[in-house]
Formats: structure tokens, sequence, C-alpha cells
């Protein structure tokens, strides 16, 4: 038995594909800081080869990588305790991806909802990679034999599949090498809608702007958002039962509990029977006090790039060291030559 196993060990990403939203903060970063707090040892990761699954302007992905280091500093991110680094500095994600593309199998990765979603109709032209990203993120998470993976619901699937190439890696090769990582999908964050369709994912990806908080957008564009946020013309109800069928209704309440961290039924208690443009302003008030911190530091740290280069070297030097040996012994077990 591999003695790392036995040790916690947090890993998480997220891609530095256009802006980061509220619902990367509320369904991933806020419980990424909390794990760091906890004491336990947490690598972070800007997944800079997952964002290029589909096309990036090279000049604007270069910026978008350091915008997402600077807000996981900015939302609490202590990078002497925690490691953070970007995915292509640490050529072995790249290798272990390759080495579970022979393990994981067709099968499993077309079952992949996400893989569906993206590709849509347009599968025949979508890339080798978005096919095969799933690999991909499970080489992130087993390069460093993490156990724990903080993500959102729509992860839970991709974690099933890190799982599942955990075990059949571990038979094929009669080892066990790799940990069979537990999820961490907790809180009422898990699933944040889009403010303009209360049954579609809030997501850096859709086409309208008014769907999503950007971590870059300022006090009065949150407000404006929040205004236009589609809603239904009753007003809030007294329990949690009662926003069953009110997706909208449903998804600007979990925003508020998620951002003033006190549970759904306490946020009805205080709303109910309000009307939306009552809470609308309440609720805009509460992000804008939560989000727009997070936003002004991350623009300053913005402005000196060249150290947030350097903080992200450091992180990946610090990443190698755990990585490497895990490579190196992958290589081994499958019969590989490794560098000495
Ligand atoms: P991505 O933006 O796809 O790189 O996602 C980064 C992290 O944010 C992952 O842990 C996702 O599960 C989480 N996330 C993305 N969109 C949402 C959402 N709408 N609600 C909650 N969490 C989300
Ligand atoms: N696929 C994740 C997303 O789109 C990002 C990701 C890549 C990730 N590698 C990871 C998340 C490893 C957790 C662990 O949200």
């Amino acid at each position: 038995m591999n003695n790392t196993i036995d040790k916690k060990r947090v890993f998480s990403g997220i891609q530095p594909s256009g802006q980061l939203t509220i619902a990367n903060y509320l369904g991933a970063l806020k419980n990424f800081v909390q794990l760091q707090k906890a004491g336990t040892e947490c690598v972070y990761c800007v997944v800079d080869l997952h964002a290029i699954t589909v096309w990036q302007e090279p000049n604007e992905l270069r910026n978008a990588i350091r915008h997402a280091a600077a807000c996981f500093i900015a939302s609490g991110i202590n990078v002497e305790k925690s490691i953070l680094f970007n995915q292509s500095l640490v050529s072995a994600h790249a290798e272990l991806a390759w080495i579970f593309n022979c393990v994981a199998r067709m099968g499993w990765l077309n079952r992949m909802t996400q893989f569906k979603e993206k590709a849509g109709s347009n599968r025949e032209n979508s890339s080798v990679g978005l096919f095969a990203y799933p690999t991909l993120m499970a080489s992130d998470i087993l390069l460093y034999h993490a156990t724990h993976v903080p993500v959102g619901d729509d992860q839970k699937q991709h974690l099933e599949l890190t799982r599942d190439i955990a075990i059949k890696f571990n038979n094929d090769f009669g080892v066990e090498f790799f940990p069979v990582i537990e999820p961490i999908i907790e809180g009422n964050a898990t699933r944040i809608m889009s403010l303009r369709d209360g049954t579609k994912k809030m997501s850096k990806s859709d086409r309208s702007d008014l769907s999503r908080i950007n971590l870059t957008d300022d006090k009065d564009l949150i407000a404006k958002k929040i205004r236009k946020a589609k809603t239904d013309q009753y007003p809030l109800p007294g329990s949690s039962e009662e926003l069953e069928n009110r997706p909208e209704a449903k998804n600007l309440v979990n925003i508020y509990s998620a951002l003033a961290e006190t549970p759904t039924e306490t946020v009805l208690n205080q709303f109910e029977g309000k009307m939306f443009s009552d809470f609308k302003p309440r609720l805009a008030e509460l992000a804008v006090e939560k989000i727009s911190p997070i936003t002004s530091e991350a623009n300053k740290l913005m402005s000196d790039g060249v150290e947030l280069d350097k903080i992200l070297e450091n992180g990946a030097e610090r990443a190698r060291k755990i990585a490497d040996p895990i490579i190196r012994k992958t290589y081994e077990i499958v019969g590989l030559k490794t560098k000495s």
C-alpha cells in the first residue's frame, strides 16, 4: 500500500476559459478556502489544458490564466499554505492523461453528459481533446494521489469516472497505487442556475452576459443583473418545499443563502410574503458586499502580471515535487522506461 493514500489531500481545478462567475465562487472557490482553513493539504490548479479543448484566442488565454489565479488568491487562497499553479507548467498531467487514455474505455467516455452537452449536434467536429477531457481530469487528481475533490454538482460524473480509472488501473496492473477518491459536493451552492433561465446551469460560456455575475462585474453591473434576473410574480414562500416548482425563485434564494452563509429556511423566514421587488435589492446589496472586494482585489493583482506568473511558477515547482515520483512510479508499473 502506498503510504500517501492514507493521507488526506485535496485537489481541484477551474478552467481559465472566459470570466469566472459567482457560481465558480460559491460552488467551488469558497469551499476551497474552507478546506484550506481546516488545515488540509490543498493543491489548486488553473486547468489551462482543459480550456483549450475548445478554441481559445492565445492572448486572451494568457490573460485568463492570470485572472483565474488572481481570483483564487482574492477569494482567500493563501499561496504559501496551498499549492496554486497552472496545469501546463507540470507536464506530467499530460503524460499521465495519455496512460489513462489507454486505461479508460470508449464506452465510459461516450456516457459523459458534459461531452454530449458541449459537443451538441456538432459531435463529429468536436476536438478529440474535448472527448478525452475526463481522462485528463482524472490525471490531474491522481497525479497527486489526492483523496478528496471539492467541485460543483456538474462534475459528479467525471469524478465517478476518475474512481473507475483508478480501480481499473490498479486491477490491470495488480497494484494498489491510485487512491479511490471521495468527491466533496456540499452546501446549497452546488448548482447555481442562470439568471435568465432557472432550469439552465449558470455558465461562463452562456451567450447571454445577463445570465451570470462575473467576478469582473462592478457594483452597478451586479445590481443591474440581479434587477433584470428572471423571476415569477408570486411572493416568497415560508418553506423551501414551496420553491420546488419555481426554479428562478429557488435559484435567487439559494444564491442569497450561499452568500449570507445561512440555511435557505432562515432566508425564507426573513422574507416570507415579500415580493421580488423587495427581495432583489437586498440580494443585490449582499452580492455587492461579498463579491466586490474579491473583484477589486483580483483587479489589483492583475496589475502585476509578472508577480502572478512568479506565484504560478513557484506553485508548479511545489506541485512537481509531489507529481514527479508518482509519474515515475506509474511508468515503472506500466513497464515504460523512465529518465533516471
Ligand atoms: P468550470 O467553470 O467548468 O471550470 O468549473 C469550475 C468549478 O466551478 C467546478 O468545481 C464546477 O463544478 C463549479 N461550477 C461551475 N459552474 C457551476 C454552477 N453553475 N454552480 C455551482 N458550481 C459550479
Ligand atoms: N472539469 C472541471 C470543470 O469543468 C475542471 C477540472 C479539471 C477539475 N480538472 C479537475 C476539477 C480536477 C476538479 C479536479 O469544472
